[in-house]
């Protein structure tokens, strides 16, 4: 069985968008799940959020960004060819409920998953104050998408060329020093923005969602890759995961066992590079 690939574009610079034919797949995907690849026998097992499935189609869409070897093989297929495997949905659905007024920020390529939460939210009743940024005007994504469902929306861009210039923090503090109620926080971005996050909404006492993006090899809790401490004690993001209480991450554990291969990974992205190009460096 493989599964076709119906969409395939770049949605910004090293930012695509994939819809992949997978009807088993879409009719139980939730926002928050994710699911696992593999382009062909010899790939790895790569995990990529579900930014967004259609069940009547039975189709499932993702956002990657190119960071190594394989979102660069990914990358260039195009629609019409085929996946050997597409697993999942996996991990736990988020949490939707009517909470009140609820604060979602997606950082940089975290905009996709950020989308289909919000949108189960804004139909479950909450006020949606969505917050998205990039590091400029250029990489932003899904605007348009994020404007119909929120009753907010804050655009920052680090270099100042939407939005306000700086970062998602500065707003989630200003609206927090604002007295404004809110209900909950759901951070999902680099690392490093949703620690900052957690850090801003710690003494407001807000609840605050991160989705962990660690390691993963087999996405069903054997390997033990995705292993990450969450109030003391050791998680597994496929299967317990990947949403956790950011107030209890240890969010310096999880960033350096993401560098753990980055050597072997740049030395298979510049192989692959260079194969790919008949050099014989
Ligand atoms: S990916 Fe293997 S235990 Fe989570």
């Amino acid at each position: 069985m493989s599964f076709s690939i119906l969409e395939k574009q770049e949605l910004v610079p090293t930012i695509h968008l994939m819809t992949v034919r997978a009807p088993a797949v879409a009719k139980k995907a939730q926002p928050g799940q994710f699911i696992m690849l593999r382009i062909d026998e010899r790939g790895e097992r790569v995990p990529l959020t579900i930014a967004d499935f259609d069940r009547e189609k039975g189709t499932i869409t993702m956002i990657f960004q190119v960071l190594g070897k394989t979102t660069m093989h990914l990358s260039m297929l195009k629609a019409g060819d085929d996946l050997l495997d597409f697993i999942g949905p996996l991990g736990n659905p988020a949490h939707i409920e009517n909470a009140g007024t609820v604060i979602l920020i997606g950082g940089g390529v975290g905009v996709a998953p950020v989308f289909p939460q919000a949108r189960a939210l804004k139909s479950a009743g909450n006020k949606i104050i969505s917050i998205i940024g990039a590091r400029n005007a250029g990489l932003l994504l899904w605007e348009d998408r994020m404007r119909e469902v929120s009753d907010e929306l804050h655009i920052t861009t680090d270099d100042g060329t939407k939005g306000h210039h700086g970062f998602v923090t500065d707003i989630v503090k200003k609206i927090l020093e604002q007295g404004t109620k809110v209900d909950r926080v759901i951070a999902i971005g680099p690392p490093v923005m949703m620690r900052a996050v957690a850090g801003i909404t710690r003494p407001f006492n807000v609840r605050t969602i991160v989705s962990l993006n660690s390691i993963m090899v087999d996405g069903t809790g054997m390997c033990g890759a995705c292993r990450v401490l969450v109030g003391n004690e050791t998680k597994f993001a496929c299967v317990d995961g990947p949403e956790f209480d950011a107030h209890l991450v240890d969010f310096t554990l999880l960033m350096s066992r993401l560098a753990i291969y980055q050597p072997e990974e740049k030395e298979a992205l510049e192989k692959y590079t260079c194969d790919r190009k008949g050099c014989s460096c």
